[in-house]
């Protein structure tokens, strides 16, 4: 039988899925990722344990397939920066998660000079310090001596896909994929190469970085597993590609960690005037593929906090049902700005609040407010999508992944605020799916791009219940909320 692993390395844990060619899920592994939150704002992982615990994942999950997979899909948490020595292959720190805001002051000075026009022309991305050159760049001003190494060849950077299979390859490949390198900063998205005028203005080492590849293709052998990686993608990406959705026009939201509702725009590398950003697509073969994205910082990650911080719920899976022991939020607005706000605010600064507070509010309150917020949030999104590509391209219906979507009242919700079907799979772990077919088609498993349209299956379809009119004020309550933590 053939079958296809991939290692889906998120922000919150590391997993490894072997699929069978049908797009069928056989197996599958998991750890839970330590996060340390050194400052307030800071948000780091260990690079060695994300090595470490995404080959115990592989191992476990190949070995409960009981199948040997053809070839290795890798999808990963975008932006993050790993740091390396390329003698040793250890970390020269730990890693500075997407999340992390400590270079947030740098940031504002960039935009006061100025720069924003220039870098969006050539990245498609805002100054934010959520892309990765400005943590690289932090890094190499903070460690001694890193930036001498760094110029002397001593040093690798990447983000989690290049570490990944730099660790897997043994060392023998220091390579990323367009989409990853798209999330950088200093790549530039229409000549699909690094950019030596961005490279100049953050102070970047040509010499740390990896070499910019399509997403599909044979990056190198794994040396452990005997077989080839044939497939990177950042994590969004791969869920836009393993939605099936490969036509301009064609939006995805996955919600992990973070939302993150993406629309592909197929050749042309649409700009938004709305707060959103331009972003490579997956590419198989020679042509750039283009999407128009909508980064929601914090989405499932309100529901950890419930778990963790409020210590409201036992397990993230209790939340739906203590969020349905009430039957609204009592008024209660939760705007979760727990790591600034992204799209289509951009605003590092932001913290979170909750609204509207009573003497009769309780946690089952909080807990429904918690998961509005993650449909409001990506609500905000979709109608800066829609001004973006305007009237005649607007969006009629969502496909929707990750682990929340499993959450049938968040997406009733979602599509009452949307006014549009929401349209979730019968797999929802679409982006390791994605990296899966990726490797694929990288190994010659498929004929095409176009075969794997075929593996999307239809679970439920939520159909707007909502009057309009009530979707819009609930809207404005929403946009009420950000406005005040926005005033501070
Ligand atoms: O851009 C950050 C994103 O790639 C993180 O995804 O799935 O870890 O929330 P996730």
């Amino acid at each position: 039988m053939d079958a296809l692993l991939a290692l889906d390395q998120g922000t919150s844990s590391s997993r490894a899925l072997v699929f069978d060619r049908s797009g069928r899920l056989l197996a599958v592994a998991q750890r839970e990722l330590t996060q340390y939150f050194p400052q307030p704002g800071w948000v780091e992982h260990d690079a060695a344990q994300i090595w470490a615990d995404q080959l115990a994942c592989a191992r476990e999950a190949v070995a409960k397939a009981g199948v040997k997979p053809t070839s290795i899909g890798i999808t990963n948490q975008r932006e993050t920066v790993v740091l390396w020595d390329r003698q040793t292959g250890e970390p020269l720190h730990r890693a500075l998660v997407w999340q992390d805001r400590r270079t947030a002051a740098f940031c504002d000075a960039l935009k006061q000079q100025g720069l924003e026009p220039r870098i969006r022309e050539l990245t498609g991305l805002v100054i934010d310090p959520y892309f990765s050159a400005t943590k690289l760049r932090w890094l190499l001003d903070y460690l001694p001596g890193a930036r001498q190494r760094a110029e002397r060849g001593e040093l690798a950077f990447g983000t989690v896909d290049s570490w990944l299979l730099w660790q897997l390859t043994g060392g023998a490949v220091h390579a990323t994929d367009v989409t990853n390198a798209s999330r950088t900063l200093l790549f530039d998205i229409h000549r699909g190469d690094w950019s030596g005028e961005l490279l100049d203005l953050f102070g970047i080492p040509r010499a740390l970085l990896p070499e910019v590849r399509p997403s599909a293709g044979v990056f190198g052998k794994a040396v452990e597993f005997g077989i080839p990686i044939a497939g990177i993608a950042g994590d969004q990406q791969a869920a836009l590609f393993g939605q099936a959705a490969l036509q301009p026009g064609q939006a995805k939201n996955t919600y992990g960690t973070g939302c993150f509702l993406l629309m592909h725009t197929g050749a042309r590398a649409h700009p938004s005037t709305q707060g959103l950003i331009t972003t490579r697509a997956a590419q198989v073969g020679g042509d750039a593929q283009f999407a128009l994205e909508g980064s929601v910082f914090v989405g499932g990650a309100v529901v950890q906090w419930l778990r963790d911080g409020l210590r409201a719920i036992g397990g993230s899976g209790e939340v739906q049902a203590l969020a349905e022991s009430v039957p609204d939020a009592g008024g209660l607005m939760f705007v979760p700005a727990f790591a600034g706000l992204g799209a289509p605010y951009w605003r590092p600064d932001a913290r979170g609040a909750l609204l509207g507070l009573t003497r009769g509010t309780t946690q089952a309150h909080i807990a429904r407010a918690a998961l509005e917020s993650i449909a409001f949030q990506s609500a905000a999104v979709l109608t800066a999508m829609n001004a973006d590509v305007g009237a005649a391209e607007r969006l009629t219906e969502l496909r929707v992944d990750g682990g929340a979507s499993a959450n049938d009242l968040l997406m009733q919700f979602q599509a009452d605020l949307l006014g549009i079907p929401v349209l979730r799979p019968q797999v929802i772990e679409t982006t390791a799916l994605g990296a899966a077919l990726l490797a694929g088609i990288g190994a010659g498993l498929y004929a095409s791009a176009g075969e794997i349209g075929a593996i999307w299956q239809l679970d439920r379809a939520f159909e707007p219940r909502m009057s309009r009119d009530e979707a819009a004020a609930r809207l404005a309550a929403w946009d009420h909320a950000v406005r005040q933590v926005l005033a501070g």
